[in-house]
């Protein structure tokens, strides 16, 4: 039982294998916040949780109750007009038009298991797994319901909450309705965040929270480079290996907002859900509006442990279970070998050594369609580039096939190009405002998938070249941001609900896209990391999670990625150099050695390459094959005892029964006559024997982790010819002796 109730207390006590969520219904019928953190014993009250002391100058809940204020409590979902002026999870308007609301408990419901909720994505749990406890408010002024459900999943120390209205009674506006609300007694955290920009997604950001507001968001109407969903709160000594800390994140991939505030009573606040900038909702009668689903977690054991209790969570209750397990074919994509230019016939050759390398999956990048040659055109026109294909991309397809390759394609499903027969046939489909000035970005705009034509010519054009291609792989770009938001099929009154039913057309052309074709795996992409969130993961078991395949930039984003995601939900490629993006000359192991903490590939022409190099890849291919399982499945950690240094990034990962380990230490920079280099390795058995590579001593799980193993130094001075030695990777394969 995950989930205790104490009805005359009207006491909620939600209990994880590690962690406590409670609070209770207080004397006005809204709900109050009392406690998440270490696990709690059952008891019927919490008396030290619930201390009331009044204070001057706050408004108080009636004469009778002057210590009632509600500034002073812990809320678990605080509305606007009653005396709490901290930010609000949610806002109506009333017919009148009014925006205070009295919400007054009703009741509540525990269900076994976990439901997927209807248009969004979310997580799922059978009854052996989770526990759904539903409370009930009702206005009361009005036939309005506000549901708050939290989802319990004890063994995953994972809670997960959102919040639905309902109304019965004449319609309300809904102005900002948050997810979930959490407020905790002190202000004692660090923020961390993982903001960002185009081809560099995801860099880790640490400070310590401040009075007022912080806030974490996106009003791009998508998740975006420039922030991410996810959040940590942590207490200011945790680190990757110690330390208390709460995750939080949304299962949402429009605008979205997160924030923190410190008040004037040095407690915090956090609120996180769709960002009200981008939002404004008619909730008429007899309709429901739900939000998407935030998720919590809470450790006491560090960031590491963590990032793992959610990449476990994510990989159980929210990954599409077909590929949440399956391992991920090892591919090679086209597009910064040609960008745009081929043929057929030219990439015939570069199939076929891969085949040869041992590459598993051909991806056809951008470039196939339509007339398209550039990105001026032909989005939307989803058959093939006639002269670049003479038999059809059906027959490319065949031969990829036929070579012994897995045949995956790329496409941009939401976007239109003017130079298209699409936009010709529909030009109503074009996102603009009438009188607006159309905004371009990469000479394209966006499909309205809020009216269901758009997403059934989508489902329909989409499906046929999966049946024609008998595609097993599809890349999912999305390149540019909405921009002047309307739908002529909603009316004047509704234009604020368009950047969220856009994304409910998203999401349902995914859902009818993966229940269609259970087999196809599907990568999402946004310039790279531009929509890297949980919502897409739900869909999309892998991301594209950045442009910039630079080794060095790649670690950065990836150790950032780390903290929120798991491994296996992103695509990491070997490129060229020097490298697309930032021109960086790097050795190939090292651009390999950060490209196995992935889903890994290549992104180049192989058949470019010297026979030396080629001999290296077909080796990469088959070690990454040989550890695939650990790559993306095993227990990963970031490695920087004794202290973090900026030159040196260490990651471990670990398989479950702990016989298996492999650590990689990628130096930067390197530097001339060092100290002695050590890598501390973690999550080994301190009592089994390891061997560590080739090297024929035996070393204890126990020596491994508390004095490290000793990193052999990366440059000999004496060693001619002088090799490359900044950018450097040193691989360590960890395995258990019987
Ligand atoms: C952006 C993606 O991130 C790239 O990998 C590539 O697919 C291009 N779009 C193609 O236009």
């Amino acid at each position: 039982m995950a989930i205790f109730v104490n009805e005359s207390q009207r006491l909620f006590h939600l209990q994880t294998a590690a962690s406590s969520y409670i609070f209770q219904i207080l004397a006005d019928g809204s709900a109050g916040q009392l406690y998440y953190g270490p696990r709690l014993p059952q008891q019927t009250s919490y008396p030290n949780l619930t201390i009331r002391e009044e204070r001057d100058a706050t408004s108080a809940l009636s004469e009778e109750m002057p210590d009632f204020q509600r500034e002073l409590l812990k809320q678990e979902y605080s509305g606007p007009g009653r005396g709490d002026y901290r930010p609000r999870a949610f806002q109506l308007t009333y017919p009148n038009g009014s925006t205070t609301s009295e919400f007054e408990y009703q009741g509540y419901q525990i269900t076994p298991g976990k439901d997927r909720l209807t248009d969004l994505p979310a997580s799922f749990g059978d009854p052996a797994t989770a526990t759904t406890l539903t409370v009930t408010f009702k206005d009361r002024g009005h036939d309005l319901f506000l549901t708050l459900t939290y989802a319990v999943f004890p063994t995953s120390n994972v809670i997960t909450r959102s919040t639905r209205l309902s109304n019965q009674g004449p319609t309300v506006t809904i102005d900002q309705v948050a997810s979930a609300q959490l407020d905790l007694p002190d202000a004692d955290y660090d923020l961390l965040s993982f903001p960002g920009s185009w081809a560099r997604e995801r860099h880790l950001n640490r400070h310590a929270i401040q009075p007022g507001t912080q806030t974490v968001a996106s009003s791009r109407m998508a998740s975006s480079h420039q922030e991410n969903p996810f959040v940590i709160l942590a207490r200011p000594q945790t680190d990757n290996h110690q330390g208390a800390a709460i995750g939080c994140n949304l299962i949402y991939s429009g605008s979205f907002a997160t924030s923190i505030t410190v008040d004037q009573f040095a407690t915090s606040r956090l609120l996180t859900g769709i960002n009200p900038a981008d939002f404004r909702w008619q909730l008429r009668s007899g309709t429901s509006f739900q939000t998407p689903e935030a998720v919590f977690t809470y450790t006491s054991d560090g960031l590491n442990a963590l990032s793992q209790q959610l990449t476990d969570f994510y990989r159980d209750h929210l990954t599409n279970q077909h590929f949440a397990r399956a391992p991920r074919p090892v591919l090679i994509n086209n597009w910064e070998a040609t960008l745009m230019n081929f043929t057929e016939q030219e990439l015939m050759p570069l199939v076929k050594q891969a085949a040869q390398v041992g590459i598993e999956l051909f991806v056809l990048d951008d470039g196939w369609f339509g007339h398209r040659n550039d990105d001026r055109s032909s989005l939307g026109d989803w058959f093939t580039n006639q002269p670049k294909f003479l038999n059809g991309i059906g027959g490319f397809a065949h031969r990829v096939h036929q070579a012994g390759l897995q045949f995956g394609l790329w496409l941009e499903p939401e976007m239109i190009s003017l130079d298209s027969d699409l936009y010709q046939h529909h030009p109503d489909w074009l996102v603009q405002t009438p009188g607006r000035q159309l905004t371009t970005a990469r000479h394209q705009y966006v499909l309205d998938l809020t009216q269901p034509a758009v997403g059934d010519y989508l489902f329909e054009t989409i499906s046929a070249i999966i049946q024609d291609t008998h595609l097993d792989y599809l890349k999912w770009d999305m390149n540019r941001n909405l921009t002047a938001p309307y739908s002529p099929t909603l009316p004047a009154d509704r234009q604020g609900e368009f950047a969220h039913r856009y994304l409910l057309g998203v999401y349902r052309l995914y859902d009818r896209l993966t229940k269609a074709f259970p087999d196809l795996l599907i990568e999402s992409c946004a310039s790279g990391g531009g929509r890297f969130d949980l919502g897409m993961l739900y869909y999309a078991p892998q991301a594209w999670c950045s442009d910039d395949t630079d080794a060095i930039e790649r670690l950065r984003i990836q150790d950032g990625s780390s903290y929120g995601y798991p491994l296996s939900s992103w695509g990491a490629h070997v490129s060229a150099v020097p490298n697309d993006q930032v021109g960086r000359l790097t050795p190939l192991a090292t651009r390999a050695a950060v490209a196995y903490f992935g889903d890994f590939g290549y992104e180049l022409d192989l058949n470019q390459l010297p026979a030396s190099e080629l001999a290296a890849i077909q080796d990469q291919v088959k070690f990454y094959k040989q550890y695939r399982q650990l790559f993306q499945q095993g227990r990963f950690y970031r490695l920087d005892r004794p202290q973090p240094d900026p030159n040196v990034y260490a990651w471990e990962v670990v398989n479950a029964d702990r016989t298996q380990a492999i650590a990689a230490r990628f130096q930067i920079l390197n530097e001339p006559n060092p100290p002695y280099l050590r890598i501390y390795l973690t999550g080994l058995d301190p009592e089994r024997y390891y061997q560590v590579n080739d090297d024929p001593t035996t070393y204890s799980g126990a020596e491994l982790i508390h004095a490290g193993y000793a990193v052999p130094r990366i440059m000999d001075r004496t060693a001619q010819p002088k090799p490359l030695s900044d950018f450097h990777a040193n691989l360590f394969v960890i395995t258990a002796i019987d």
